[in-house]
């Protein structure tokens, strides 16, 4: 990846894409399932430009929405509708009313209070509502607590108990079709076992179902792959499919997978200038054009991320600071205590890596900064994939107020 002619081309700061990265992960996930009837609906929130979903789709993928604009955003971009599933605790009725005009796979109930809205909603279009219940299955996932979502004292999904008396409720219902099942314990898993034992869980819950006769088509892992992003030993996809898979004995089901990070992060690059370095006391700050606003990873989770810096001195000397953006909050940084070249210079790049998930799609407009551009690499070559928001663009819904 040229850094240097990507930034004198396009302007800094940036988000840089390798797209055959994205085909490489998405490959190697895909093949640990083969032999069994798998979806991997890519979890559009984790990176949401348009052509990345594109690149997914044209692959093969579906993908995991959580709002109705991500689902038309996974339509624009050319998933076909039946390979869409609508996740969320808190989706509004125009949302589950065009959910369901769109015919998606179906739509992930998270409440018992939520079913019965989409029910209502079925009956007044006079039509089924295929669905699948979030089932939450209690397990601790070993991971950040901002990012863990299958514990009891988490928002999301229903208990085993709960889930048992929705599918019996469903399967009486006119207006519903119980399809699926879904878990997602948690986000960045490095650790198989919880996995294993929710996946466990769940396929008794859905043998149980079968009992009933209430025949669950297909069984929805959720994401929640870790990545690299500094020295974590991670999940090979093969030891994940075969966690998963032996838990499934006797079961005729499509496997549906929800990876985000996993299939988009390490693509990813976050690239800025240097503006200035500066020290206060013994501390030492290097000043970038890039800022939390840009990438919030850093200041909301304390995140680490890679940072590489390229600069044009043949120096390799070192010295600890942070790296800090111009926006106007102290958590406004994208490392501490890193090593930084000691001779480095203006127009300098630093490069923040794994930046592919999470990055451009949970950036803002605060301090009125623009959003940055996105570029993508594939085939050898660079094109852009959104604009650099201009000012124009960021003032274009107040204008007329004035
Ligand atoms: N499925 C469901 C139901 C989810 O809640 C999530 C992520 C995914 C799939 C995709 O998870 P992944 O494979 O990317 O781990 N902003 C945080 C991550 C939040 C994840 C929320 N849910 C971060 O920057 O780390």
């Amino acid at each position: 990846m040229d850094f240097t002619k990507v930034a004198q081309k396009y302007g800094t700061p940036l988000y840089l894409y390798d797209f055959g990265h994205f085909e490489k992960q998405y490959r190697k996930l895909k093949e640990a399932f083969r032999g069994r009837k798998s979806l991997i609906a890519y979890a559009v929130k984790a990176n949401s430009n348009l052509s990345v979903i594109k690149k997914f789709a044209d692959l093969g993928a579906g993908a995991d929405c959580v709002s109705i604009g991500e689902v038309k955003r996974a339509l624009r971009a050319g998933v076909k509708n039946y390979n869409i599933i609508f996740s969320g605790v808190g989706k509004r009725d125009d949302e589950i009313e065009e959910a369901l005009r769109l015919g998606i796979l179906f739509i992930n109930v998270e409440s018992e209070a939520e079913l019965k809205r989409v029910e209502t909603i079925a009956k007044d279009m006079e039509i089924e509502a295929r669905i699948s219940i979030r089932v939450n299955p209690n397990i601790d996932p070993q991971t950040h607590p901002y990012i863990s979502t299958g514990l009891h004292q988490n928002k999301f999904g229903v208990d085993i108990e709960t889930a048992k008396k929705l599918y019996i409720y469903s399967h009486n219902s006119p207006h519903l079709n119980p399809v699926g099942i879904h878990f997602h314990i948690g986000s960045q898993l490095t650790q198989l076992s919880p996995i294993r034992e929710a996946s466990e869980k769940i396929a008794n819950l859905v043998r149980h179902l079968q009992v009933l006769d209430i025949d669950i088509k297909f069984f929805d892992v959720g994401g929640g792959i870790g990545i690299q992003y500094s020295d974590e030993v991670v999940i090979e996809p093969y030891d994940y499919a075969q966690a998963i898979l032996s838990t499934l004995s006797g079961l005729d089901v499509t496997i549906i997978m929800e990876p985000g990070r996993y299939l988009t992060a390490n693509g990813g690059y976050f690239v800025s200038s240097v503006l200035y370095e500066k020290s206060n006391g013994d501390k030492r700050f290097l000043i970038v054009d890039g800022a939390m606003n840009d990438l919030l990873r850093p200041s909301l989770y304390n995140a680490y991320h890679k940072i590489e810096f390229i600069t044009n001195s043949t120096s390799s000397e070192t010295s600890k600071g942070d790296i800090v953006g111009p926006v106007c909050e102290s958590g406004d940084f994208l490392g501490k205590d890193r090593e930084i070249p000691k001779e480095i210079e203006h127009g300098d790049l630093v490069v923040v890596h794994s930046a592919g998930a999470y990055g451009f799609v949970m950036s803002s407009n605060y301090n009125s900064r623009g959003r940055v551009c996105e570029i993508a690499f594939e085939n050898g070559e660079y094109r852009v994939i959104r604009e650099r928001e201009d000012f124009e663009k960021l003032i274009e819904l107040e204008t007329k107020f004035l």
